[in-house]
């Protein structure tokens, strides 16, 4: 049956990865149709709003959309509109699969991890404000449900893909209450629902040098929202960089997939951006719309330009000279 998709193309790179990745999959077959909705900084300028209506009323309607990157000013101005959508969407679980992908030389061979992220509370709650001039507070915010939701996700996406192992980073020696919590839910959630799967906690330093040191330790990471986010673009660095790292965001009932990178304005408008990112998410979307067949022609067709590594098919961050057109032709010439 014809799946509604929204396809939000978002700023910088954006609208050219993500037209790039739609045909792509239409290339694979899928049976999709896209409904086009803005939300970002050129929603702003065109609509007056950050996120239009239509934009909210397609994602209520069809739960599922794509995302392209979107731009947040920094130190000023608007608040995140990712921010927004994951908490309007109640998005509490980003997921974040880093593997290892074959012809991109890095430092590790055989990386195999999945951050998961608690993603609409902890410092993301956006509460901060000026005690008196030259003072600021920024509120980290867990809650038992909040923490529980986030753990026993981790516990079962665990159980489901028989992965063996889940790494909780933390900080409870410093925030014994957040983070505190954050542990205690996790270690009961493990007690809980987690039968036969391992359980770690690790503090959070001691934890990323561990990770750069040996990353194949790692199976499953249960992190915070600030620490998910920062440890998922580390994670990046293990395999290739931000090009090659797809994600999701899940709800009870709603789903958004988008790359863990940004909208990269320093090559904005140069057609020379890394649409991979996006396709992968794209392909997380397809299995979870039950259109597996689409997104494993997807996948063999990247994995075998991968390993090909011919220059002229692969996109300059991953050391190749080929555009973003030039990448998306070689996969669809693959499938
Ligand atoms: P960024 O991820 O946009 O860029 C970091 C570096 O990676 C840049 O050198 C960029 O050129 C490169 N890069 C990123 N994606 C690439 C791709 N697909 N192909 C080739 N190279 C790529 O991070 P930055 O510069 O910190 O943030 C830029 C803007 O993006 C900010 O406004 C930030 O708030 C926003 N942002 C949005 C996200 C989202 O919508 N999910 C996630 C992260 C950042």
């Amino acid at each position: 049956m014809t799946q509604q998709v929204v396809l939000i193309p978002g700023d910088g790179i954006g609208p050219q990865i993500t037209q790039v990745a739609k045909r792509v999959m239409e290339a694979a077959g899928a049976d999709i149709e896209w409904l086009d909705r803005p939300a970002g900084a050129g929603a702003f300028e065109e609509f007056g709003h950050l996120i239009p209506p239509q934009t909210f009323e397609a994602i209520e309607n069809c739960h599922v959309a794509l995302k392209g990157p979107i731009t947040t000013p920094i130190g000023k101005g608007f608040s995140s509109v990712n921010v927004q959508l994951r908490k309007h969407f109640k998005l509490y679980a980003a997921v974040r699969p880093v593997r290892s992908m074959p012809g991109i030389k890095t430092r590790y061979e055989n990386v195999e991890i999945v951050v998961i992220r608690e993603n609409t509370e902890g410092l993301y709650s956006g509460l901060e404000h000026e005690v008196v001039p030259g003072v600021v507070e920024s509120i980290k915010v867990a809650t038992e449900t909040g923490c529980e939701r986030i753990a026993r996700f981790a516990f079962n996406y665990a159980k489901q893909r028989s992965r063996r192992k889940v790494t909780v980073f933390h900080k409870a020696n410093i925030m014994k209450m957040s983070d505190g919590l954050f542990i205690k839910c996790s270690d009961r959630m493990h007690k809980q629902v987690g039968e036969g799967i391992e359980y770690q906690e690790l503090i959070i330093d001691n934890g990323c040098m561990q990770l750069v040191r040996d990353p194949n330790a790692f199976d499953i990471l249960l992190l915070e929202n600030f620490y998910g986010d920062v440890v998922s673009d580390l994670c990046a660095g293990l395999v290739g960089g931000l090009g090659v790292v797809p994600g999701a965001n899940f709800g009870d009932d709603c789903a958004i997939f988008e790359a863990v990178h940004g909208s990269a304005p320093d090559i904005a408008g140069l057609g020379i951006a890394n649409p991979l990112a996006v396709i992968m998410s794209g392909v997380m979307m397809l299995n979870h719309i039950d259109q597996s067949s689409a997104a494993d022609k997807i996948k063999n067709a990247y994995d075998l330009v991968l390993a090909e590594g011919n220059c002229e098919e692969i996109t300059r961050d991953i050391g190749g000279t080929a555009s973003t057109q030039e990448f998306a032709e070689a996969l669809i010439k693959r499938m």
